[in-house]
């Protein structure tokens, strides 16, 4: 079976930050570098990617496997006006759409670590849900895109903290009073004060000591990617810096920051337009943000 080279998921906790703009612009980009890219909509319940590409009635998507799972995941994707370029759409609007059940969920995972291509970026949806989360950490590489408000920072570090917190729950499956220190989803059973690396390694140590090895080097492993978006203060750049050492004092965790997009009618006109910045305008101060961004990317994590 085919594989991609390279899985990018771009997230982020808070509702329009800015994840599908940054998604299709780092996929056109890399597409116009000469890779063959598959874009693929993981927001199920508010697919847009492809009206951000001038695609209205898309002809296929996720929402095929809906009705039969027996497809093949190639299948799925259509052509967009830029060459190298493949979207796979979601499932559009109707109602329940986003209530994908965890098995579809599986064939859908299955689906993307099938097609084939040099790279997969995923879009994914707002908030922590174990889909999304879990579509953060099935890719290579994860971003989270944060904007320079203060409120936006809080949502982007709980975002990799809850991304960690289900790396590590993985490793616990099975033994409940471990996962109880890191399932926040259940008040009634979760340990709601288990907010940091540094209490949980202290609460694993009289509970199960072994155990502290196995997030240590969950944590050491884990490297996620860091774009702060709508830029209009070089002031506003603290933001990522704000976010790096939230992440390194209470998680251990020291994100790679990739670089920033700047506020810009540029990157709002084009969603009108239909047409990703980077395509329309590659010179443009967003355009070269982007190409800083992939430039990071390909070189600092790969
Ligand atoms: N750098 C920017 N400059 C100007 N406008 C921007 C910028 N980034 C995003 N926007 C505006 O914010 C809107 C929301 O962006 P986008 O759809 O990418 O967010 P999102 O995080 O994917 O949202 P959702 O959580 O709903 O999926 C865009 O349609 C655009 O108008
Ligand atoms: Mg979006």
């Amino acid at each position: 079976m085919a594989s991609p080279e390279h899985i990018i998921a771009v997230g982020g906790g808070k509702g329009g930050v800015g994840k599908s703009i940054i998604a299709t612009n780092i996929a056109a980009g890399l597409a116009s570098s000469g890779k063959k890219v598959v874009l693929v909509d993981t927001d199920f319940g508010s697919s847009n990617l492809h009206a951000l590409l001038g695609i209205y009635n898309p002809a296929h998507g996720f929402a095929n496997l809906f009705q039969t799972t027996a497809i093949n995941p190639q299948s799925l994707l259509l052509d967009t006006k830029i060459d190298n370029l493949q979207l796979i759409c979601a499932a559009g609007d109707n109602p329940g759409s986003s209530d994908v059940d965890f098995e579809t969920l599986n064939i859908i995972k299955n689906n993307i670590r099938s097609l084939s291509a040099d790279y997969v970026v995923l879009d994914l949806a707002p908030g922590v849900s174990y889909s999304v989360v879990d579509f953060f950490n099935l890719a290579h590489t994860g971003l989270a895109i944060t904007t320079p408000e203060l409120t936006s920072v809080i949502k982007t570090f709980s975002y990799i903290r809850a991304v960690l917190f289900r790396k590590i729950g993985d490793a616990f499956r099975g033994k409940e009073n471990l996962l109880r220190l890191v399932d926040h989803s259940n008040p009634t059973h979760a340990d709601m004060e288990t907010h940091s690396i540094k209490l949980l390694k202290e609460k694993l140590l009289a509970i199960d000591p072994k155990q502290v090895l196995v997030v240590e080097t969950l944590v050491d492993s884990f490297k996620p990617c860091l774009v702060v978006n709508r830029v209009r203060y070089t002031k506003d750049l603290k933001a990522g810096d704000n976010l790096i050492q939230l992440a390194k004092k209470y998680l251990g965790v020291e994100p790679v920051y990739l670089g920033y997009l700047l506020e810009s009618d540029r990157v709002r006109d084009s969603v009108d337009e239909t047409l990703p910045f980077f395509i329309k305008e590659p010179d443009s101060k967003p355009g070269n943000n982007i190409h800083k961004i992939i430039d990071a990317l390909t070189t600092k994590v790969s």
